[in-house]
């Protein structure tokens, strides 16, 4: 296993020792987030009692061959999710979605009493905006959705190509937007894109994330946003 999983597996693994018995758990999507699923498989397995609402159907999948019950209608809150996520700079806001599920993922972070990240240390950034920004938009009239986003993005491709575009799991397709100097203003940013029509949601996760679990050569460290500790990052 590559060193990066191992710190992928480690921030996953801590995480785990957040889950109590009784909970209701969302289930991230992802290398990292499967960490999180395959050993709360393990969990459920030595007898504890949880249910898993999945930001996925491969995380669906993962969760039902690891033994754990899940649920796809909310009534009421998720007491934690743990999710993964390809960038997370010092106020701990994300870039999310290069794996696909971010609709998904936002929902169900929304939904959650608490939102904890996993990561492994390269997905720290000082800026936003170092790799593309995944949106969603819908397949109808799409170019006209995309010739709305290209005037916030330096330039945009159609995940999968044109040919045989990316499907998410809502039906929809994935525009990867380049911003060349980066995010500047992620909040305003985010607000933008969710203003603009033909859009279904954004990898922007502004202000969600309660604690993220960031793993390196040193083992895991847990940064809380209360705390103000994310300046550590
Ligand atoms: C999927 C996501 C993932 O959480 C993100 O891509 C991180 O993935 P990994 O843990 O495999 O690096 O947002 O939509």
């Amino acid at each position: 296993m590559s060193e990066q999983n191992d710190h992928k597996r480690a921030a996953a693994e801590k995480a785990l020792e957040l889950v109590r018995d009784g909970m209701l758990i969302g289930l991230g999507s992802g290398s990292t987030a499967n960490y999180f699923t395959e050993g709360l498989g393990q969990l459920v397995k030595e007898g504890m009692k949880v249910r898993g609402v999945p930001t996925s159907r491969a995380t669906a999948n993962l969760a039902a061959a690891n033994g754990i019950p899940i649920v796809t209608e909310l009534i009421g809150q998720i007491d934690l999710t743990v999710d993964g996520a390809d960038e997370v700079d010092q106020a701990l806001n994300l870039v999310k979605g290069r794996g696909g599920a971010l609709f998904r993922e936002k929902l169900v972070a929304a939904a959650s009493k608490r939102f904890i990240v996993v990561i492994d240390e390269s997905k720290v950034v000082k800026k936003l905006g170092v790799g593309v920004l995944p949106v969603e938009v819908s397949g109808f009239l799409w170019r006209t959705t995309a010739h709305r986003l290209a005037s916030v993005a330096t330039s945009l491709t159609v995940r999968g190509g044109e040919e045989a575009p990316y499907i998410t799991d809502n039906g929809n397709l994935i525009l990867d937007l380049t911003l060349a100097e980066g995010i500047d203003n992620a909040p305003a940013l985010a607000a933008e894109l969710k203003a603009m029509v033909g859009v279904v949601e954004h990898g922007l996760f502004i202000g969600m994330t309660d604690t993220c679990i960031v793993a390196g050569p040193d083992g895991p460290l847990v940064v809380g946003r209360q705390s103000g500790a994310a300046a550590s990052l």
